[in-house]
C-alpha cells in the first residue's frame, strides 16, 4: 500500500499545461540591525547589520564557522539572536511573537544543502508541503489540498523544469533534481524572502550553475529577494548582485559582486582560513567569467 499522501488531483493532471505561476512578485527589503548571537564559547555573529534592497541577490560567503548559517537561520526565525533587530519588510522579526511570528516565517523560503525532502513520497506532495503551514488542519490529516494550492505546485514544478517528475517518488531523483523539488517547494510557499543555505554544495558543478541559474532567473523575474550562502567564490562572482563576506562572525565585506574580482577582497573574506591561498590561486580560472 501507498504511503503517500497523494492530493486529489487527476492522474493527467501532470500533463495538462500549468498556471502560470502565481508566486506572489514581491521585493521585500531586509534590515539586520546590530544582530548578535552567542554560543558558549563562540561569537557566531557578532554586530551583523545588513541593508538588503527589495529584489536583490546576495551572495554570502566566508569561511567555514564564520557565522553565515547562524545569519540565514536567524533571518528564518529558527534561531533567536541574543540583540539586535531583523526588519522583513515592515516586519520586526524579532519583535514578533506566537502566530505573528509562524505567520511572518511561512512567507521566508529556505532552501538546504541536503534538500530536505520527504523521499517517500511523491515530488508533487513534496512541493506541497511548502504550503501547508498555510492550510487548515484538515488538508494535512486528509492529504487532500485544495485545487489552488496543487495548481501552484505543478507551476512551481514547471518553473523549475521538473513537471515531468510530479509523481515520481522523491528519492527516485537525482541529486540535482531534488533539490530543484527543494526550490519548487520553498517557491509554494509563496515566499517574501528566499533563503538558501549551501543549496550546490552535495552536487556537481554543471548542477550547481543549473541551480543557481534557476534561483537567478526566479529572482530576476519575481524580483525575490534572495540570500545564498556559498562556498564557491566563482559561482558568487557569476550569479550575484552583491557580496557580503562574512569572518568569525563579522561583516567584512559588504558591495557589489564586481569587489570579488579583487584578490584583496577574498583575502579579507577568508582571512585566517586554511583555504585563502587556494582560492587565490583559482583566481584566474574565473575572473574572466565574472558578470
Ligand atoms: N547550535 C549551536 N550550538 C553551539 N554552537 C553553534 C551552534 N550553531 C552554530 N554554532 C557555532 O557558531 C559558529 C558559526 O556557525 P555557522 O554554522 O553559522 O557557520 P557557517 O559559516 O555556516 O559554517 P559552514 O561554512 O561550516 O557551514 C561556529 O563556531 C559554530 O560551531
Ligand atoms: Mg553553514
Amino acid at each position: 500500500m501507498s504511503t503517500d499522501h497523494s492530493p486529489a488531483v487527476h492522474p493527467d493532471a501532470a500533463v495538462r499545461p500549468p498556471a502560470v505561476p502565481s508566486v506572489a512578485g514581491v521585493s521585500t527589503p531586509v534590515a539586520v540591525r546590530a544582530l548578535r548571537k552567542a554560543y558558549p564559547g563562540t561569537v557566531a555573529l557578532d554586530d551583523v547589520t545588513l541593508d538588503i534592497a527589495g529584489g536583490e541577490f546576495v551572495a554570502v560567503l566566508g569561511p567555514s564557522g564564520a557565522g553565515k548559517t547562524t545569519l540565514l537561520r536567524s533571518l528564518t526565525g529558527m534561531v533567536r539572536p541574543d540583540s539586535g533587530r531583523i526588519l522583513v519588510g515592515d516586519q520586526d522579526l524579532t519583535a514578533l511573537t506566537g502566530f505573528a511570528r509562524r505567520a511572518a516565517q511561512n512567507r521566508i523560503g529556505m532552501v538546504y544543502q541536503q534538500f530536505n525532502l520527504v523521499g517517500r513520497l511523491r515530488v508533487l506532495t513534496n512541493v506541497l508541503m511548502g504550503r501547508l503551514p498555510g492550510l487548515p488542519a484538515r488538508a494535512w490529516l486528509s492529504g487532500r489540498f485544495p485545487e489552488d494550492a496543487v495548481q501552484d505546485a505543478y507551476a512551481c514544478l514547471e518553473r523549475v523544469d521538473l513537471l515531468d517528475r510530479a509523481h515520481q517518488r522523491a528519492d527516485t531523483l537525482s541529486g540535482g533534481q531534488q533539490q530543484r523539488v527543494a526550490l519548487a517547494r520553498a517557491l509554494c510557499q509563496r515566499p517574501r524572502l528566499l533563503l538558501a543555505d549551501e543549496p550546490v554544495a552535495s552536487v556537481d558543478p554543471k548542477l550547481a550553475e543549473r541551480i543557481l541559474g534557476h534561483l537567478r532567473e526566479i529572482n530576476r523575474e519575481q524580483g525575490l529577494t534572495t540570500l545564498v550562502n556559498l562556498h564557491t567564490v566563482a559561482l558568487a562572482a557569476r550569479f550575484a548582485d552583491r557580496v557580503v563576506g562574512i569572518n568569525a562572525g563579522r561583516v567584512v565585506v559588504d558591495g557589489p559582486a564586481e569587489l570579488l574580482r579583487d584578490p584583496a577582497t577574498i583575502h579579507r573574506i577568508y582571512a585566517g582560513a586554511v583555504d585563502a591561498d587556494e582560492l587565490l590561486v583559482a583566481l584566474p580560472a574565473w575572473m574572466g567569467t565574472a558578470s
